[in-house]
């Protein structure tokens, strides 16, 4: 066979396979016996060995999973993925719909999805090819996982269209196809995976492919991370689009025209949960016009235009058989429950915080007791009550302890406080504990080192500080129970990695008490190094408007002590980063730029600068980026294809201007 002939047979092969797999994943109607399509694959995989130049990314034969990777490579979303603000009552979706009617009016509709439980993904498509897939990360920063993504049938390798685009989704695991892969777990005498969400987020998080592939992982897409060009005006439109261009869009959604309708439906699917054959942990309720989404815009971290109302937790009786002591970062001594295990909302739970003497006094909870749990937020569990009449006299009080399980100083409870704290900054407990929120992903953001190979490291006296950590060799780690030579390798990458963060992620890291991540960031803005904080005195840290009193005394007495000095010097020393590297805050009048105190929108493709960046150098500039063009809007820029937002600004008279005028202008 010519090679003309062979691609000519390969594009047929592609066209007929693809077909029958949206026949059969997508639409759940085989076209053709299973032999049928086997075969066809068969010949393509054979043509392909014989023309290896005619196999492409989006060949059929691509999805069984190619090499094994190294490690995931951390990927930025071109527009961040939000999450969505929580309803836990009908009352709360009133509420909503309240806000929503206040600021758009009553004409408008909804958009009822189910809240898929599983895993945010993002899909970018180039020119209608599969390119990229990640996880949302923290919605700014997530992990390519690509080839694993590549494996799942109902994400189409090419569009129906050659759109460029960003598509988000929930990615999931079958309940038939958790329960199948958990029984072969219990066959080969491995730890079952708690739940279908678990399942689906460890199997797309294997560095080997060709077990994901195994696993029968599924997605529905629910949304377009960028409209570009696509004239889509709504979500369900935007839904029937994605339909359209071959993708798995869920068919239980629905408009409705008001909120009771919207309440009607939602007990119409609270019974129907247990018979899909997925899992859902509630409904979200989107609000239909995308022009009216963006005129009610977001906070910082969701929208609010839509809102996922979550199902009411489940609770269950269990035994709470002791009561065992932990000590904190900060010395704070909890009082945790071991319960007898039980399952809760997919979940099995043995402890659950108590929080403090007082909450164990209120609640009346004795060893011993019957009590009633439940997962709040349908991740933490809590001890909500005990159930008195189940006593049989033998339960026991409980009391805390004058000492520090771990180092036995002795306690102290500082006035204002509930809490019982260790005060020995020695204190094993609180150095374990402070490692482990220094790696965490908000701080250091180092992946690899989770708490069991911090408590195993620091058992093992490698290390005793932070600083420390930049000091681990290969030896060392390779001799670890559980660590081979791939982990080994990752963890050593991710630690050099880190030193790479923005001041920020150190900041918050070194754990300065009332310094939470937010509070770094300011104060990384404001003082951009490591000595200008750590030499700036109390007035000058006070005088940032979001740092109170409380917090600039704690900042300025950490930065005396003279250990503090130390470890940061052998910080600075391992090469670790001490400079904001972040936008820029300028004082918008003071700057004498066009853009300083100036509300800029930026809309359709930019093809010169990303969104980012674009937005970034703005911010450096003292200008202020926002979503959503309204009468506060000074300026739009408007990329190719803008849509929505630019003939707003033209019906507003806001001024525009087009990527080449921003170049110029930004200099
Ligand atoms: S919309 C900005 N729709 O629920 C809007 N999310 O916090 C982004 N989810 O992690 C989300 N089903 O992955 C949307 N039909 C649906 C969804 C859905 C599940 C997940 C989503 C996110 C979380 C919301």
């Amino acid at each position: 066979m010519d090679i003309e002939t062979a691609q000519k047979k390969v594009q047929e092969l592609h066209d007929l396979l693809n077909q029958y797999s949206y026949d059969y994943h997508v639409l759940d109607k085989p076209s053709v016996p299973d032999a049928e399509y086997d075969a066809r694959l068969q010949e393509l995989v054979k043509l392909e060995e014989q023309f290896p130049e005619l196999r492409t990314s989006d060949s059929p034969t691509q999805r069984v999973g190619g090499e094994i990777l190294e490690g995931f490579q951390k990927v930025e979303h071109n527009t961040p993925m939000l999450s969505l603000a929580n309803a836990f009552s009908e009352q709360d979706l009133r509420d909503f719909d309240r806000r929503v009617r206040q600021v758009i009016g009553e004409d408008f509709q909804y958009v009822f999805e189910l809240k898929i439980d599983g895993l945010a993904v993002s899909l970018r498509y180039e020119e209608g090819l599969f390119v990229r897939g990640a996880t949302r990360g923290d919605g700014t920063i997530g992990e390519d996982i690509t080839e694993n993504l590549r494996t799942i049938h109902t994400i189409p390798l090419r569009l129906k269209k050659r759109y460029s685009m960003e598509v988000r989704g929930e990615a999931f695991m079958p309940k038939r196809s958790f329960e199948r892969l958990n029984e072969q777990k219990l066959e080969r005498e491995e730890e079952p995976f708690a739940n279908p969400r678990n399942a689906a987020a460890g199997s797309l998080r294997q560095l080997d492919p060709k077990i994901a592939a195994k696993r029968n992982l599924d997605i529905f897409v629910y949304g377009i991370g960028e409209i570009g060009d696509t004239g889509v005006k709504k979500q369900s439109e935007g839904l029937d689009l994605l339909d359209r261009l071959g993708f798995k869009t869920n068919r239980e959604r629905k408009k409705c025209e008001n909120i009771d309708e919207v309440i009607n439906l939602l007990h119409e699917m609270q019974d129907k949960r247990q018979s899909l054959p997925y899992e859902i942990d509630g409904l979200v309720l989107k609000v239909d016009s995308l022009e009216q989404q963006e005129q009610l815009g977001y906070t910082a971290k969701s929208p609010r235009w839509a809102i996922a109302y979550k199902f009411p937790a489940e609770e269950v009786m269990t035994k709470l058989l002791d009561i065992e002591l932990n000590v904190g970062r900060t010395g704070v001594v909890t009082p945790t429950a071991i319960l007898e295990p039980v399952r809760v909302a997919g979940t099995t739970v043995k402890r659950a915080s108590l929080h403090n003497e007082d909450l164990i006094r209120e609640k009346d909870i004795k060893i011993g007791d019957y009590v009633v749990v439940k997962k709040a937020g349908d991740i933490i569990p809590e001890v909500v009550n005990v159930l008195v009449d189940q006593r049989t006299g033998e339960e026991t009080d409980f009391h805390m302890p004058e000492e520090c399980p771990e180092c036995r100083s002795e306690l102290v409870r500082i006035e204002g406080e509930v809490a019982l704290r260790c005060i020995n900054p020695k204190c094993p407990a609180q150095i374990r504990e402070g490692l482990i929120h220094f790696v965490s992903r908000n701080a250091m953001n180092i992946d690899g080192l989770g708490e069991r190979v911090i408590a195993q490291l620091f058992q093992e006296g490698l290390i005793t500080d932070v600083a420390d950590l930049y000091e681990l060799t290969r030896e060392q780690l390779i001799a670890l129970e559980r660590m081979g030579e791939k982990s080994v390798e990752n963890l050593l990458n991710a630690i050099q990695q880190s030193k790479q963060n923005s001041l920020e992620k150190l900041l918050f890291g070194i754990g300065i008490r009332y310094v939470g991540s937010k509070a770094a960031k300011t104060l990384a803005q404001n003082f951009e190094t490591m000595d200008r904080l750590m030499n700036a005195s109390k007035e000058e840290v006070v005088a940032i408007s979001e740092i109170g009193e409380k917090m600039a005394d704690s900042v300025v007495t950490y930065f005396e002590q003279a250990e503090v000095i130390t470890l940061i010097e052998e910080l600075k020393s391992h090469g670790v980063n001490m400079e904001y590297k972040g936008p820029k805050l300028q004082a918008a009048e003071e700057s004498d730029s066009v853009f300083a105190g100036k509300t800029i929108v930026l809309t359709g493709k930019l093809e010169q600068l990303s969104r980012n960046e674009a937005k970034e150098r703005i911010e450096a500039l003292g200008g202020k980026v926002t979503g959503s063009v309204s009468k506060s809007t000074d300026l739009v820029i408007a990329g190719e294809a803008a849509g929505s937002k630019l003939s707003k600004a033209e019906e507003l008279n806001i001024e525009v201007w087009d990527e080449a005028r921003l170049i110029e202008e930004l200099g």
